[in-house]
């Protein structure tokens, strides 16, 4: 790995954990995903990084895949998870985790559980290491804690960890978090990101959640949707987005785009989901609804050195 990439992932790591601090701090029960949702967008931009992707707030059964549009009414309840994205010239640092908002302690075993999960995986991850190794402690870690807490937590296998690349938050390598065959050693920039339930341990595609990405180059007629498509590719590149983004950059003051904003604006997306050129991602919910935890951190293993950048 280059020097200068090196520099970029440490760097988007450092912001990408004190937005975690940050985040932690301001989050308080009934309080707007929208809110939580533009302070960690505006701290990221401060302390000089870029959104990644657009933070996923999930609440309760919802796994993945859930951001606040303006105007969006959801409050913070039950379990939450906070998954950020972090970047530097591209280079990624994903990182999650829970809370639980219950104040009586209803998911304070499962978010133990998944914090150690990931911990005991991380000790593990060395220049070297088999994709299948980390499968092996995360599920012998909850199996161990199922059986001395006469507890029945479940892996979420449906989701897994993944290598990052510049722009790019899915590079290729699937990190399952249970017993499997994958020899291919862990290598570059990688996530690696448990998912804990009380339910069956699958997921389902639910409504869309709010979170878009380019998925065609056709052209397009309409001329606004032009002028959107082309301020979504100069500033976030190929990497997803949301409505929340767009409102905030202006699009309905830029003097370029005078035309575009609010109804409009959310009427174009969804004209272009409908034409396929964007892809809008569907919430990964839980296939018995019950509620799922996780946590997750960014790795770079650079000249036989493993930094958990996130961390
Ligand atoms: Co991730």
């Amino acid at each position: 790995m280059e020097k200068q990439e090196l520099e970029s992932y440490v760097k988007a790591g450092k912001i990408a954990k004190e937005i975690k601090e940050f985040a932690k701090e301001i989050i308080k029960p009934n309080m707007k995903l929208i809110n939580i949702a533009e302070a960690i967008d505006s701290k990221i931009n401060e302390l000089g990084g870029e959104p990644a992707f657009p933070v996923n707030l999930s609440l309760n059964e919802i796994a993945a895949h859930y951001t606040p549009a303006p105007g969006d009414e959801t409050v913070a309840e039950g379990i939450l998870k906070i998954d950020l994205g972090v970047c530097v010239d591209g280079y990624i640092a994903d990182t999650a985790f829970s809370v639980d908002l219950t104040g009586e302690g209803k998911f304070k075993d499962m978010i133990e559980l998944n914090e150690k999960i990931l911990s005991n995986v991380t000790e593990i991850v060395k220049s070297g290491v088999e994709v299948r190794e980390v499968g092996d402690v995360a599920q012998d870690t909850l199996e161990e804690w199922n059986e001395d807490n006469d507890s029945r937590f479940v892996m979420i296998k449906s989701l897994s960890g993944h290598s990052l690349a510049q722009d790019t938050i899915h590079a290729g390598l699937t990190i399952s978090n249970y017993r499997n065959d994958n020899r291919n050693e862990l290598d570059g920039a990688f996530a690696i990101e448990p998912f804990v339930t009380t339910g069956v341990g699958d997921i389902y595609e639910g409504n869309a959640g709010g979170i878009y990405v380019l998925q065609s180059k056709e052209p397009v007629r309409d001329r606004d949707a032009r002028e959107v498509l082309k301020f979504v590719k100069e500033e976030y590149k190929t990497r997803p987005f949301c409505l929340r983004w767009l409102e905030k950059e202006g699009l309905g003051r830029h003097q370029a785009y005078p035309l575009v904003s609010g109804a409009k604006l959310r009427y174009i997306l969804s004209m272009l989901v409908k034409q396929g050129i964007l892809h809008e991602y569907p919430m990964l919910i839980e296939k018995s609804k019950a509620p799922v935890s996780q946590v997750e951190n960014t790795f770079v293993v650079a000249e036989g050195e493993v930094l958990v950048t996130s961390n």
